[in-house]
């Protein structure tokens, strides 16, 4: 496979490069694409060097798959044209995924909707991932009716810039920020622009991107999303309220046998997920797993999962597994 690497000096972009390093993806010629800035940079992958190109001319080289990390702009500019020389796109920005021509997909709940027809497929918020991984198993069981959902944001979820201001305020250096506030010792209840409705575009992709990859418009999801100072995952304080009642050990019995999810749910011995744990970790970890008594069917938990892994490049490179697997590219 000729696999174009879009992005590939970003922060999504190394974790992809790493991810098909590590899942043996058969990659026989990597084409690493990164802005003019960034010309003359190489990138070392499985032992050898690949000189970094632009946009134009990785175009040229009609790769098998293009896995795109470089900002919605990008993605809506170029993504087409990849896919017009025959390039299956996986897109990791947000530009497509609430195209109803396009696929989202997150391949433990629907790679199955792939067809050889789709050029250009979108890979999920890197919050939405963690949240469907542990919601979609218990929908199925129990018919969630409505979801809110309040997240403890990384900072490696904007990117490097973002990292850096951390890193910088943790050092007292000043510097550029990435942010209109300080992000160190602070909380932001502002994770991308806000929307006319009051809610952050983070929050409403919370809201509506569920409902597309579950193919199912029956629930609900209420989001607040918020930036705080860690680096390794997004953490998720999630209330969910069914349809049916279930039983927890039920719940975590569940959660436990889907794939990709791994329950840490002992308050004996202070056994819960964390960030700093998740990190560089593919699963989601799920924990805290206790019955809302204040009304009846409802479930709260915590979530976490590494933002840069399963939340988009793992997640992204697992779409291309399949798409390989299954001879549709
Ligand atoms: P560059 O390093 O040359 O700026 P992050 O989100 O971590 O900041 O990374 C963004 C990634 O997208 C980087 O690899 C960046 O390359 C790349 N990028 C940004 N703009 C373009 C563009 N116009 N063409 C190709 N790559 C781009």
């Amino acid at each position: 496979m000729k696999v174009a690497v879009v992005g590939a000096t970003g922060m999504v972009g190394e974790v992809m490069l790493k991810v098909l390093e590590e899942r043996n993806f058969p990659v026989t010629d990597l084409i690493p694409v990164a802005s003019a800035r960034s010309l003359g940079k190489s990138i070392s992958f499985k032992g050898k060097d690949y000189k970094v190109v632009v946009l134009e001319t990785a175009v040229t080289m009609k790769p098998d798959i293009a896995l795109f990390s470089a900002g919605g702009d990008t993605s809506l500019e170029w993504a087409p044209k990849f896919a017009a020389v025959g390039t299956t796109v996986v897109d990791n920005s947000s530009a497509w995924r609430m195209d109803p021509t396009k696929k989202l997909v997150v391949p433990e709940i629907n790679a199955s909707e792939l067809t050889k027809t789709d050029k250009i497929i979108a890979n999920p918020n890197c919050s939405t991932i963690q949240l469907v991984m542990a919601l979609n198993p218990l929908h199925k069981k129990y018919k969630m009716k409505r979801v809110v959902v309040s997240t403890y944001q990384s900072v490696s979820g904007t990117g490097v810039k973002a990292v850096r201001q951390l890193e910088n305020e943790i050092a007292g250096i000043e510097g550029e920020m990435a942010y209109p506030y300080p992000i160190g010792r602070n909380a932001l209840p502002h994770c991308d622009v806000f929307e006319a409705n009051g809610y952050t575009k983070e929050e409403m992709k919370l809201a509506r991107e569920p409902q597309k990859i579950m193919n199912d418009k029956t629930f609900s999801i209420s989001a607040t999303a918020v930036r705080i100072p860690t680096a390794g995952g997004h953490s998720e304080s999630v209330n969910v309220q069914f349809e049916n009642d279930f039983d927890l050990a039920d719940v975590r019995k569940l959660l436990h046998e889907t794939p990709g999810v791994v329950v840490q749910d002992n308050t004996d011995t202070n056994t819960y997920p964390m960030p700093i744990y998740a990190h560089n970790k593919d699963e989601v970890f799920v924990g805290r797993i206790r019955r809302d008594e204040t009304q009846p069917n409802t479930l709260n938990m915590w979530i976490v999962a590494d933002n840069l892994r399963k939340g988009a490049a793992t997640n992204t490179v697992q779409i291309a597994e399949y798409l390989v697997a299954n001879n549709l590219v």
